[in-house]
């Protein structure tokens, strides 16, 4: 989700006005993807660089993330939403931890498809936490042998596909230390909208567009 300071400039508002109108976009996206039938649906919400942003804004941000997840939790619950947060954990407030954990238990059952929120994420700092983890619960031996799919379950996405598709917006080409590892052969989406302008019509574009790939996986068809 990108852009939402530019869409804030351009109109002549405060940064975090850009931010409050993003926050309508992921709705739409998740009740878009909750009438398609997606399973998954992964927001990069906060980077583990974004924390190096003015210290009001990070703020801001923060009080915006708890704000719009009370505010949703009735409907999560309502569309059998599955909420979760990854990330660097450790570094969210007490406060947003704890409404983080009552949301993901409230809704860890009965669900149909599932919301993540990247939050004081990083895709080198997972991968450097998978190895320590299965460096500290393998023996030595485990640990030598290990293949790629046991890697896979020292990752915080362990037991959650690879994503199919990454969609990002406002221009920008590159991956900014999102889902490193777990890209590997996810297909690309860039699009010039702002996030705050990414809305239903445009999420089914982007689903358009992805029915049209050719997935080979590195194979001959
Ligand atoms: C994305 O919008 C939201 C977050 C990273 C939290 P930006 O805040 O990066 O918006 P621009 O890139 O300044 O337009
Ligand atoms: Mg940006």
């Amino acid at each position: 989700m990108d852009g939402n300071g530019r869409w804030a400039k351009a109109r002549g508002l405060d940064r975090v006005k850009g931010h409050i109108e993003g926050v309508e976009s992921v709705r739409a996206c998740i009740e878009a993807a909750v009438e398609k039938g997606i399973e998954y649906l992964s927001v990069y919400a906060f980077s583990e660089e974004n924390w190096n942003r003015p210290q009001e804004e990070v703020l801001a941000l923060m009080e915006l993330m708890m704000q719009s997840m009370k505010n949703e939790f009735g409907t999560f619950l309502d569309n059998h939403v599955r909420f979760m947060v990854l990330g660097n954990r450790a570094r969210l407030s007490e406060g947003l931890n704890r409404t983080i954990d009552e949301m993901m238990e409230a809704t860890s059952r009965d669900y149909r498809s599932t919301l993540i929120l990247f939050l004081s994420y990083s895709g080198k700092w997972d991968i450097l936490q998978a190895m320590k983890k299965a460096q500290a619960q393998l023996s030595p031996e485990a640990f030598q042998a290990m293949d790629l799919p046991d890697f896979d379950r020292f990752l915080v996405t362990a037991g959650i596909p690879d994503p199919d598709l990454l969609i990002r917006t406002s221009g920008e080409l590159r991956i900014s230390n999102y889902l490193l590892w777990q890209t590997a052969y996810t297909e690309f989406y860039f699009t010039d909208i702002l996030w705050p302008d990414f809305r239903k019509p445009q999420f089914f574009e982007a689903l358009e567009e992805y029915a049209r790939r050719d997935r080979r996986y590195g194979k001959v068809k």
